[in-house]
């Protein structure tokens, strides 16, 4: 077996069984992942714009977005509770300490599963100032007891808490700071219907351009001090699945390459072979989606199948087919979903080299 400057396996040398050994490892290593990697937050911290001015992309967002900073800042109120929706790693947490910055507000982070109980809630709520950002994420995650609270509190500013139990029990009423609730999720359909509406602003992210990706690796590579001409710089982009946080992550793979392989610069030599390795291919899939479409393509002729019986022949969650495969599949247009469910386009077969029904080449 072969390995890699990164100790991955690779090349033809693999055999059918490390395949399926490897296989196995499932999405969590993904080199295109959108959710961040153990220790990326770190490098996100230092890459991440602190401006709208520096923010790459969004142009439409960014618009509404110094509309009514300028509205707020004017009648020096906070801003309206936002809501922000979208594949991840499009920028939804950015955004959030952006507005912050630009408000000149303290902002808390913290995510819908982390809220367990009202009283956590409670407790981050009394701890922010006049105006402070509150930021939840995944907030379609948050248990029902904590979203029924929240309503009051993102409505007047109010938090009612009961002390004690049983006769004795009392109800206390908080007042509270008033804050601006800024929601981001994934999956903009499980958040209910009460909660949606006391949002002031809603935003949906979108993938970016890659001439915009490209704006990013160039921007990155200037903060990171990366020696990388254009051409380089366009091939990350195609490759990174019009999304920056993958975008940034293969930059730091390539120069890991460059470094180890060469003499540090970032050439497209060095890009295409440090991508071939982490079998990046030319429109961004890895080895994962590859095989989720020859699942589809190969078990079910292409479609229509229900996202379970998928989920169950290609070793899968189902959220995980829903929130990862699925949206950027959709996006490159290889995949459909049919009220049938989902079927593999003919751009899907032609990319993966396979003739008709489940034919290789
Ligand atoms: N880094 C990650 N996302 C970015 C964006 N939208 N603009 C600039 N730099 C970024």
């Amino acid at each position: 077996m072969r390995l890699d400057c990164f100790g991955h396996k690779y090349g033809l040398a693999m055999t059918a069984n490390e395949f399926m050994i490897d296989n196995t490892s499932k999405s969590k290593e993904r080199v295109v992942a959108a959710k961040p990697e153990k220790d990326e937050e770190q490098f996100d911290l230092t890459l991440r714009p602190k401006t709208l001015k520096d923010y790459i992309g969004q142009e439409k967002i960014k618009e509404h977005l110094r509309i009514f900073l300028g509205a707020a800042k004017k009648r020096k109120e906070p801003i309206e509770h936002v809501l922000v929706y979208g594949p991840p790693g499009l920028g939804k947490t950015t955004l959030a300490h952006v507005l912050a910055h630009e408000m000149g507000v303290q902002i808390k982070v913290t995510s819908g599963p982390a809220i367990e109980r009202a009283g956590d809630l409670a407790s981050l709520l009394t701890n922010l100032a006049n105006n402070d950002i509150l930021f939840i994420d995944e907030i379609h995650r948050l248990p029902r007891i904590v979203e029924e609270v929240l309503y009051p509190s993102m409505e007047d500013f109010r938090f009612d808490i009961v002390l004690g139990k049983g006769p004795g029990a009392r109800s206390v009423r908080l007042d509270l700071p008033h804050f601006t609730l800024i929601g981001a999720t994934t999956r903009i359909g499980l958040v209910s219907a009460p909660l949606r509406d006391r949002f002031g602003i809603t935003m949906r992210l979108d993938y970016y351009e890659t001439e915009e990706v490209e704006k990013i690796i160039t921007r990155s590579a200037k903060i990171l001090t990366i020696k990388i001409n254009d051409e380089a710089v366009k091939e990350i982009a195609n490759r990174a699945r019009r999304t920056p946080r993958i975008a940034n992550r293969l930059l730091r793979r390539v120069r890991d390459f460059a470094e180890v392989k060469g003499d540090g610069a970032v050439t497209i030599g060095v890009a295409k072979a440090a991508l071939d390795v982490l079998e990046v291919d030319s429109l961004g899939l890895d080895r994962n989606d590859r095989n989720f479409l020859l699942t589809l393509i190969e078990k079910f002729r292409g479609g229509p199948v229900g996202v379970s019986s998928l989920a169950a022949a290609a070793s899968e969650e189902e959220d995980t087919i829903e929130d990862i495969y699925e949206p950027y599949l959709m996006r490159l247009g290889m995949l459909a979903r049919t009220p049938k469910g989902r079927v593999a386009t003919p751009l899907a077969y032609e990319h993966l080299g396979i003739k008709g029904e489940g034919k290789l080449l």
